[in-house]
């Protein structure tokens, strides 16, 4: 343990045991909020996460960086609080978030210091292995405002990278009345801080195939294939939006977006940040939001999970290719195995020997005529609860629609869809069901989460329907996983 003054002890007590929406193998911390994940990185072999954390309550206030380590991205441990605001100084009022990345073999992380309206990058470096203690640099912050040359709305969270020993770094940014930005930084030291120019700028007026926001924060900058690509989080200027990605050209440190798609459909997955391990995988958390209320929230204890890990890829075809990690399979008990089912035109079939709340799905299903096909989930027996996760072939699109997911009022369910083209008529589905958190990946290539809140403890069924033609379920495994905290 730290004799470091600003590093606090760990909340081990666990909060809402027995709340039912508590799930089991998504990571949250022990109690109280969470947001963003910050900070990854790959250190002597293990994997940590640090994330926005408030530490004495389940609502959004005094950013502290919370801090897990584990050695297979799935099982984490808890670790002492890593960044706390220091009374007097530049983040006084809250750590916000930023990025982590090895200088000469010093663990270094870039964050926001927030103090009153100011926001400004803040350095910080760790002396052990373990990363629980950091020092943060005495001549914060190390830039000391956004460029004057622009009427910018935000400025902060951070995406640093090295090019052959020179530092770069993009800041989260929005010219007013155009768009969301990264501004580009350039540095040999970390500590002087020269701004080039903007990475990339978004036109805010432009809502095909996703709107890019006021404003961009949590940007993400990094080599994806052949190409580089940049994940931001858009801001309409009050609360999140959509997590957003740009593939594109890199060049003169300027980048060329080419193809622009959103990360997640499901509304409740934001500020997503990536590492890249030993293996040189692209590995993306992201922020699991509530839908519940905040009243709820507080009274639950907790607020905030951490998506499961995704690989981020190149497809073949220049998009971006999204998939949890291999690692997650490590949680699989007892699969039930499902072959041939074929559903008639408006008819709905109970899987009767499937059930439960914290599964993992696989199916595939041949198109065939069905308007709109798929899987029902946590069903209660009489049609009170539902969570719909569909493919409307007209439209092809993946729908999840959990506007019947709850019988509660304050916790509200929508209807979100992503673009989806099936491949040969085949939809591949891998959901994972975890209590409140839904994630559901298509085709190896697009992802949806969601948060559901059934009220009723039958609420469990699994259910596979057709409407307007026929579908075949091809085969469908489903697997009870195991809890990751004890
Ligand atoms: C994104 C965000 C970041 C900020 C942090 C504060 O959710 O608003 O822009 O750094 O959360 O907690």
């Amino acid at each position: 343990m730290s004799d470091n003054p600003r590093v606090t002890q760990p909340h081990l007590q666990v909060l809402g045991k027995d709340d039912p929406h508590r799930p089991r193998y998504h990571f949250l911390p022990p109690a109280y909020w969470m947001n963003d994940p910050n900070g990854l990185i790959q250190w002597r072999g293990r994997y940590h996460m640090f994330y926005q954390h408030n530490p004495t309550g389940a609502f959004w206030a005094s950013m502290h960086w919370g801090h897990a380590v584990s050695d297979d991205l799935v099982h984490w441990e808890h670790l002492p609080i890593a960044l706390a605001p220091t009374p007097g100084g530049p983040d006084e009022d809250g750590c916000f978030s930023g990025c982590a990345f090895d200088h000469n073999g010093v663990p270094t992380i870039m964050y926001t210091g927030v103090r009153g309206q100011t926001q400004l990058p803040c350095l910080a470096t760790s002396g052990d292995d373990d990363l629980i203690t950091w020092t943060k640099y005495p001549g914060n912050p190390v830039i000391a405002g956004p460029p004057n040359n622009e009427d910018f709305i935000i400025f902060r969270d951070h995406s640093v990278w090295n090019e052959v020993g020179t530092w770069y770094q993009a800041i989260g940014s929005g010219i007013r009345d155009q768009g969301g930005t990264a501004l580009l930084y350039r540095s040999d030291d970390l500590v002087n801080w020269t701004y080039l120019h903007p990475l990339a700028v978004g036109d805010q007026s432009a809502t095909d195939p996703v709107w890019t926001g006021a404003a961009w924060e949590c940007p993400d900058f990094f080599a994806l294939g052949d190409r580089h690509a940049l994940i931001v989080s858009a801001w309409d200027g009050h609360e999140p939006h959509t997590p957003v990605y740009f593939i594109g050209e890199y060049t003169d440190h300027r980048f060329i977006p080419q193809v622009l798609g959103e990360l997640d459909a499901g509304g409740h997955f934001y500020a997503p940040q990536k590492l890249i391990d030993a293996q040189g995988r692209r590995i993306m958390f992201g922020w699991l939001r509530e839908a519940r209320s905040g009243d709820e929230q507080i009274e639950a204890g907790w607020s905030g999970v951490m998506s499961l890990p995704r690989i981020l890829r190149l497809s073949p075809e220049g998009d971006l290719a999204v998939t949890p990690a291999a690692e997650v399979d490590a949680l699989r008990q007892d699969a039930t195995h499902i072959a041939g089912v074929d559903v008639h035109p408006d008819d709905r079939q109970l899987l009767t020997d499937v059930k439960g709340e914290g599964l993992e799905i696989e199916a595939s299903f041949m198109a065939n005529d069905a308007a709109l096909f798929g899987l029902r989930v946590r069903c209660s027996p009489d049609d009170d609860e539902y969570t719909v996760i569909a493919y409307d072939a007209e439209t092809q699109r993946l729908i999840i629609d959990a506007t019947h997911s709850t019988l509660n009022p304050k916790a509200r369910g929508e209807i979100r869809s992503a673009q989806l083209a099936l491949d040969e008529d085949e939809l591949r589905l891998r959901i994972y069901l975890d209590r409140s958190v839904l994630e559901v990946f298509a085709n190896e290539r697009s992802c949806i989460s969601d948060r559901i809140y059934p009220e009723r403890v039958d609420s469990e069924g699994i259910e596979v329907f057709a409407e307007g033609g026929s579908v075949r379920l091809q085969h469908l495994t489903a697997w009870q996983m195991s809890e990751i905290t004890p």
